[in-house]
C-alpha cells in the first residue's frame, strides 16, 4: 500500500521529535523469537513528557489561533495530561486552570506536586457525578474568564478529541519514517488506552501510513466496547471538522466503520489507577533488564498485558508475530505516589 500524504492544521513545536525507536535486546531474548521494540515517547521532554505533548502541539496551537490566553483542562489527581498542560502553560505564558477528579489530598505528590509548582489554578470536584459536572464547571470557568477580559480554551480529558487526534496521526507519520530507516514491518503496534486519543490516532495513522498488521491497545479504564465506540466517534469527528484540509487526501476516504479497534480488556485489574502485583513486577523487571521505566497506571499495565499475550504464543493476540512495537506514552511521575507497592528481596 502506498503511504498517504496529508496536510496538517496549525501546530506549535513543543515536543522533542523524533523520539527514538529502540529494540529491547535483552528482554526480547527471553520471548521465544518475538522482538519487542519501543517508540520512546516518554522522551518527548523531561518534565513535560509523554504522549500528551504530541496532542498539545495541536490543541495549544488551536487555542492560540482562537486568541485564547488561558487553558482549562481536567483529569484525575495524578493526570499526566494535566501536568503537561500546567507546565506547558507556564512555559508559554498562558494561564492554566485544572479541574481534578477527587478530593484534595493532604500531601501533593507526583504529577499533582508538579501542577502546583507550575502555578496552575486547581479546582477539585467530587468523583461522584464527575462526568456531567466537569464540563459544566469548565463552561463556568470559561464564562468567568470572559468577564475578566480573558479568553479560555477548554481541552477535554487527555486532549482526546478531534484536535488532539492529530498528535498520533503525526506520530504515525514519524513511525513510518522510523520503520523505513530500521527496515522493519511490525506485526503490531501496542499502546495503553485511557481517554482513547492515542489509540484512535494510531488506528487512523496506521490506515494512512500502512505501519503494521494491527494496532492493539490495553485499556486502563472502561472496556473494549467503550473504546471501539470512542475511536470511531473521534475519528469521524476529526474527518468532519477537518474536511477542508483532508479533501483530496486518503484521509477523507477512510471508512471509519471498517477500521479494526482491538482493545484487550483482561489487564485492567481492580480499576483505573490501581496496579496489581504483576504490574509492579513488570515495572521492576523492565527497569532492571533494560533501564526503561514504566508506570503503574498506564504503561506498566499495557506492557504486562503485552508480555503475557506474547507468552501465550498461538493462544495470545500476537500469535505468529515477530516484531512488536510498544509505544511508550510516559507517566514516570505516577510511579512515586505508589512507591510503597514495590517490594525488594534485600
Ligand atoms: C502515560 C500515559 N500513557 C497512556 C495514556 C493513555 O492515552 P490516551 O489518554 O490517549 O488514551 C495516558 C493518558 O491518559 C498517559 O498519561
Amino acid at each position: 500500500m502506498k503511504r498517504a500524504k496529508i496536510n496538517y492544521p496549525a501546530r506549535i513545536t513543543l515536543a522533542n521529535l523524533p523520539t527514538p525507536l529502540v529494540k529491547l535486546e535483552r528482554l526480547s531474548a527471553t520471548l521465544g523469537g518475538v522482538a519487542v521494540w519501543v517508540k520512546r515517547d516518554e522522551m518527548t521532554g523531561v518534565e513535560v513528557s509523554g504522549n500528551k505533548l504530541r496532542k498539545l502541539e495541536f490543541c495549544i496551537a488551536e487555542a492560540q489561533r482562537q486568541g485564547c490566553d488561558t487553558l482549562i483542562t481536567c483529569g484525575g489527581l495524578q493526570s499526566n495530561h494535566c501536568r503537561a498542560t500546567a507546565i506547558m502553560g507556564a512555559r508559554l505564558g498562558m494561564k492554566v486552570q485544572l479541574i481534578l477528579r477527587g478530593e484534595e489530598p493532604e500531601v501533593a505528590s507526583g504529577n499533582l506536586l508538579m501542577d502546583r509548582l507550575a502555578g496552575a489554578q486547581i479546582s477539585y470536584l467530587p468523583a461522584e457525578g464527575w462526568a456531567s459536572a466537569h464540563p459544566q464547571y469548565a463552561a463556568q470557568l470559561q464564562a468567568e474568564a470572559e468577564v475578566a477580559g480573558s479568553k479560555a480554551y477548554f481541552i477535554p480529558t487527555g486532549a482526546s478529541d478531534e484536535v488532539g487526534l492529530w498528535g498520533y496521526i503525526a506520530a504515525s507519520e514519524e513511525l513510518a519514517a522510523d520503520f523505513t530507516a530500521a527496515g522493519l514491518r511490525p506485526d503490531a503496534l501496542v499502546c495503553a488506552t485511557g481517554s482513547g486519543g492515542t489509540q484512535a490516532g494510531l488506528i487512523a495513522g496506521n490506515a494512512l501510513f500502512d505501519l503494521a498488521e494491527q494496532v492493539v491497545a490495553f485499556n486502563v479504564s472502561d472496556n473494549a466496547a467503550y473504546f471501539e465506540e470512542r475511536a470511531q466517534h473521534d475519528i469521524s469527528a476529526w474527518q468532519q471538522r477537518y474536511a477542508d484540509i483532508l479533501a483530496g487526501t486518503p484521509a477523507a476516504d477512510l471508512k471509519v466503520s471498517e477500521l479494526a479497534v482491538n482493545t484487550q480488556e483482561a489487564y485492567l485489574g481492580p480499576g483505573y489507577g490501581i496496579g496489581y502485583p504483576e504490574v509492579f513486577e513488570t515495572i521492576k523487571t523492565v527497569a532492571a533488564c533494560e533501564g526503561l521505566f514504566l508506570d503503574p497506571v498506564y504503561t506498566g499495565k499495557a506492557f504486562y498485558g503485552m508480555l503475557n499475550e506474547i507468552r501465550k504464543g498461538a493462544d495470545g493476540c500476537f500469535a505468529g508475530a515477530h516484531n512488536i512495537v510498544f509505544v511508550h506514552t510516559g507517566g514516570l511521575f505516577g510511579v512515586f505516589p505508589q512507591q510503597d507497592q514495590f517490594t525488594f528481596d534485600d
